[in-house]
């Protein structure tokens, strides 16, 4: 049987992924059921399209309280400070990833709710295998945020097997999507130079061009977090830290791909400190056991996924200009 969802809260749901999210778990379990929260009020599309409140996930009574009022029984946990963020403020990086998880697992405990938790490709380091990590190997990261990325793997096992209740969440790769701007990652840069090409035809990018990384579209992230927590239980042997896979490529790859069609786009390569943490992160995943016990499979290769960003942003922008022009004062 599959898993069913009731009332969900979603933290960090202003974020790259949340913005998202909260529109696709409210047109899949109800509009009023699914409680958008943040430290930072809601921008299109999570404004006014269903309820929201600010609170801090490191405030344990703030969260306890909108747990009661709403009855939630279902917490997907996005709020996080990612990768190069992590490096301007670690201790930040600790409090919100390491303690906020614990505060929101010890509600989870109280309350009997079932947690969705996203880690990531940086939970590895330069002692993992490049290619086709597989699901149980070395983890030494060496980015903060890595190491509470690898705290939180811990944490939610630990959990599940000390108290019995249901945790589940994916390692993510570096995410693609449309909508919401990246919030301080190392992968951005994947997502920057969309922009880029639509707007000025030309980007500058942050990673050398033969970085190769594992990516996924955002399409594919908000599948993966639904369809995992929707399997059935009693078919899971891993639970905090599937490893999922999409595709794999390099700036000059991706830069290629939207030559394809763009053909006078440029892209220059000024590599800065992100570049040494993309160097200690693998090049491609194996994802066999999330395959195996919830059927993970991802829709969209790097032709696909580059069509479709292309498609979307020139359509945003163009709407965006037209509605512009629309507003300027007559004879101006
Ligand atoms: P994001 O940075 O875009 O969004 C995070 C959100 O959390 C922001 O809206 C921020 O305001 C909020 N936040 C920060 N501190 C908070 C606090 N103390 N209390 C409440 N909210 C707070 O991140 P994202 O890309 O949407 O990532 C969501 C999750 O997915 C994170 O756990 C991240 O580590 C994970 N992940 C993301 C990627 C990616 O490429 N985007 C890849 C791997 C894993
Ligand atoms: N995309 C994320 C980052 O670069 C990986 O978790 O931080």
């Amino acid at each position: 049987m599959p898993e069913k969802m009731g009332r969900i809260i979603v933290t960090g749901a202003c974020g790259q992924i949340g913005t998202e999210l909260v529109p696709e778990l409210r047109r899949r379990y109800g509009q009023e059921n699914v409680l958008a929260t943040d430290i930072r009020g809601p921008t299109e599309p999570l404004a006014g399209s269903g309820p929201f409140a600010l609170v801090d996930v490191t405030d344990r009574a703030g969260l306890a309280r909108l747990i009661e009022r709403h009855k939630i029984d279902t917490v997907y946990h996005l709020a996080a400070i990612l990768s190069a963020r992590g490096e301007r403020e670690p201790e930040r990086a600790w409090e919100v990833n390491v303690e906020g998880l614990r505060k929101i697992l010890e509600l989870a405990r109280e309350h009997g709710l079932r947690l969705f938790w996203p880690s990531s490709i940086a939970i590895f380091g330069p002692a993992t295998p490049k290619e086709n990590v597989p699901q149980e190997t070395v983890l030494c990261p060496t980015t903060i945020y890595g190491i509470t990325k690898v705290a939180g793997e811990l944490l939610c096992d630990y959990y599940f097997h000390r108290f019995g209740f249901d945790v589940r969440g994916l390692r993510y790769p570096g995410i693609i999507s449309s909508e919401a701007p990246p919030g301080g990652g190392t992968t951005d840069y994947a997502v920057e130079i969309f922009h880029a090409a639509v707007r000025e035809g030309r980007y500058t990018c942050f990673l050398r061009e033969d970085t190769v990384l594992p990516m996924m579209f955002m399409p594919d992230a908000i599948r993966a977090a639904i369809e995992l927590m929707e399997a059935p239980l009693a078919r899971l042997k891993h639970h905090a830290n599937f490893n999922v896979a999409a595709m794999s490529f390099s700036p000059a790859e991706l830069a290629a791909e939207i030559r394809r069609h763009i053909p006078e786009f440029v892209c220059d390569f000024e590599p800065d400190a992100r570049q040494a943490i993309a160097d200690s992160w693998p090049r491609t995943i194996d994802d066999t056991a999330a395959r195996e016990e919830w059927g993970w499979r991802p829709r969209y290769d790097l032709k696909s996924m580059v069509a479709a960003m292309l498609t979307r942003l020139s359509e945003r922008y163009a709407r965006s200009s037209a509605a512009q022009e629309h507003q300027q004062p007559r004879g101006s």
